[in-house]
Formats: C-alpha cells, sequence, structure tokens
C-alpha cells in the first residue's frame, strides 16, 4: 500500500510538468559552448523543451559533468555530451537547431568588440564544422561582438557552398527582453503583454529599441525614451559592471535563448505565427545585416517586417543614422576578417 501511495504521488508530481514530460516533437538541438555560464542554463531550459528529443552539449572542457547532470532530468530529450575537436563533427551530425555561445565574455571596461580577436576564431572554427556536418541547420549565433561575428559565419558558409541567409541568426532576443522588462517597470502595465521591437544589432547605441512601436500602445515622454533606450542600449554594461569581472549576463541570455531556440523549433513544427527579433542578413535599411522582427517558418526567414521601421519618430530616425557607420564598420570588420585569412 505504501508503494502504491509513493507511486500515486510520483504520478501527480510527474503531472505537474506534463508539459515537459510529453514528447511532441523530435528535433534535435547542439549547443557549442555547453559547459559555460550561458551554457550551462541555456542547456538546462532546451532540456524542459517538449519539442526536444536530442540535446547534444559540445565544449572544449568540463562538459561530461553538465551533461550527466542533465540527463538525470525526467524530461524526453536524450542528453550527450562531446568534448574537443575530435568529438565535435559527431555533435553536430543531424542537428536541426545549433545554438552558439562559445567565446570569452566582457570584464569591465571592455566593449563587445574587445572580444573580436578571440571571438573571431572560435566562432570561424565552429561554424566550418557545422558547414560540413549539417549544413541545413538554423545556426543561432550568441558570441560576441554579435555584429561581426554573424558576418563571420556568412563567409565560412558561403566559402564551404552552403550559405543559406534564411538559417543564419544572430541572437538579439536578450535586447528585447530587457526592453519588455523595462518599459514594464516604467509604465506599470502587464509585462506579459508587451512587446518591443528592437533593431539595428548588439552593441552600444547600434542597439535600437523602437518604442514608439510597443505593444500594445503606450506613449512616453521624450525623457522617458531617452531614458528606457540608453537603458536598454547600455544593459549589457549594466550586467558586465555588477558582475565585477566574472563576466556577463548568462542567465537573462540563457532565458533569451531558449526562448529564441523554442521559436524556432515552433517554425520548424509547422507553427505559421512565429515571430522573434534577430540580426540578419537584409536589405533593410542600405546594410547587409540588420535587425529586425521576421517571421520564422519551416525554411527559416520567411520575412523581414518591414513595417515597423515605417513611420518613426524623429528620436528614432535619427538614431537609426546615427548607428549606421559603426553597424557597418563591424560587419566590414567580420567579412575582412575571413578574407585576410592565409
Ligand atoms: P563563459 O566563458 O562562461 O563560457 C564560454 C564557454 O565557451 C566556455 O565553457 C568555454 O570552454 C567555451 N569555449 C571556448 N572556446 C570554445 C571552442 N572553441 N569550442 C567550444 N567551446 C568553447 O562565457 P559566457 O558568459 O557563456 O559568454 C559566452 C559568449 O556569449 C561571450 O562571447 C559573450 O560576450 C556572449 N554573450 C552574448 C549575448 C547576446 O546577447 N548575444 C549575451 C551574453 C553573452
Ligand atoms: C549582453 O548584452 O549582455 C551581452 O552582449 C554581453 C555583454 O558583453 O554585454
Amino acid at each position: 500500500a505504501l508503494r502504491q501511495s509513493f507511486a500515486l504521488k510520483a504520478q501527480k508530481q510527474n503531472q505537474n510538468f506534463q508539459y515537459q514530460l510529453q514528447p511532441q516533437a523530435s528535433y534535435k538541438v547542439t549547443v557549442l559552448g555547453a559547459a559555460g555560464g550561458i551554457g550551462q542554463p541555456l542547456a538546462l531550459l532546451v532540456k524542459m523543451s517538449p519539442l526536444v528529443s536530442a540535446l547534444h552539449l559540445y565544449d572544449i572542457a568540463n562538459v561530461k559533468g553538465v551533461a550527466a547532470d542533465l540527463s538525470h532530468c525526467n524530461t524526453p530529450s536524450q542528453v550527450l555530451d562531446f568534448t574537443g575537436a575530435s568529438e565535435l563533427a559527431n555533435s553536430l551530425k543531424g542537428a536541426n537547431v545549433v545554438v552558439i555561445p562559445a567565446g570569452v565574455p566582457r570584464k569591465p571596461g571592455m566593449t563587445r568588440d574587445d572580444l573580436f580577436n578571440i571571438n573571431a576564431n572560435i566562432v570561424k572554427t565552429l561554424v566550418e564544422a557545422v558547414a560540413d556536418n549539417c549544413p541545413d541547420a538554423f545556426i543561432h549565433i550568441i558570441s560576441n561582438p554579435v555584429n561581426s561575428t554573424v558576418p563571420i559565419a556568412a563567409e565560412v558558409l558561403k566559402q564551404k557552398g552552403v550559405y543559406d541567409p534564411k538559417k543564419l541568426f544572430g541572437v538579439t532576443t536578450l535586447d528585447v527582453v530587457r526592453a519588455n522588462t523595462f518599459v514594464a517597470q516604467k509604465k506599470n502595465v502587464k509585462l506579459i503583454d508587451v512587446d518591443v521591437p528592437v533593431v539595428g544589432g548588439h552593441a552600444g547605441i547600434t542597439i535600437l529599441p523602437l518604442l514608439s512601436k510597443t505593444k500594445p500602445s503606450v506613449s512616453f515622454t521624450d525623457e522617458e525614451v531617452e531614458q528606457l533606450t540608453v537603458r536598454i542600449q547600455n544593459a549589457g554594461t549594466e550586467v558586465v559592471e555588477a558582475k565585477a569581472g566574472a563576466g556577463s549576463a548568462t542567465l537573462s541570455m540563457a532565458y533569451a535563448a531558449a526562448r529564441f531556440v523554442e521559436s524556432s523549433l515552433r517554425a520548424l513544427d509547422g507553427d505559421g505565427d512565429v515571430y522573434e527579433c534577430a540580426f540578419v542578413q537584409s536589405d533593410l535599411p542600405d546594410l547587409p545585416f540588420f535587425a529586425s522582427r521576421v517571421k520564422l517558418g519551416k525554411q527559416g526567414v520567411e520575412a523581414l517586417i518591414s513595417s515597423d521601421l515605417q513611420g518613426l519618430t524623429e528620436y528614432e530616425q535619427k538614431a537609426l543614422e546615427a548607428l549606421k557607420p559603426e553597424l557597418k564598420a563591424s560587419i566590414e570588420k567580420g567579412i575582412s576578417f575571413i578574407h585576410k585569412q592565409p
């Protein structure tokens, strides 16, 4: 009788997590840099997804323990670990979505561009392996500086003859997550309803929240627009300074990246109503890459949502013009990094 009552209790507890226990689809997700500050909580959140059947964790070190730990969660996906260059290819075979948070984070006083020299090579090497092993996968680039690492990834994929611009994304979801949080706090609106598109890029003034396009419609004073815009642009630095040398945003980033993974999987699974902001190849405005809202579908980006860029306020229009030279330079730096290779 005691055993039966324990069994019933376990059943009930499991029912509370039924969402996670019932597989709804069988996609394979690979995280490159899975033992890091972002990689670990991101892997945990992806492990919760009912859309994932295989979760592959790759890092250059310390990933065995992370995978052993995660594999005990009673959610559908099978977790496998892969360590070091010799296991990279196997971590990627058959992947539908590859998330790349590998690389070094900022310390106080640094810009994201100060990470270029180390992270450019890491992203190059990892994307080469993606091109060789799962060229059809959606690729989510988190490693900074995103404004340059995404163009680097595009050039690598082009050189390998497998570039599909619809499937390469710089992850800017955290900018949207922050904008939604800060706007809800400031205007005392229900957080769950708030949606602020954030366009441009992912560094300093290239991060441009379009507060005038906030849904539901909210009105802001000029002072509020200025304060919110600057806070959203500096939010990464806010965390870097608070961590005081121990790195940059990891938990909020993992949350944001997991949302982008889930949206991608829903799109792959045929949901026709999936929209996210991301830094993608673009012709809005006159830059080769630009973050905007995009409609996601089975083949990746189905449409760029250009209407967000129409009818901007004077403040937004000026900020858009002001960000273009910096964003253009960061994109060109990424592209020329690949073309300067011996
Ligand atoms: P971290 O140092 O905690 O973790 C990085 C991980 O990458 C480590 O486990 C390391 O072993 C691994 N790694 C290094 N070289 C590798 C390689 N060649 N192959 C596989 N793995 C490798 O850093 P973190 O806090 O997780 O940040 C990672 C990156 O994400 C940084 O570049 C950071 O700037 C960036 N970031 C981006 C955003 C965004 O919004 N896009 C937000 C936060 C952080
Ligand atoms: C962020 O926005 O938090 C990340 O890009 C990390 C950083 O360096 O600020």
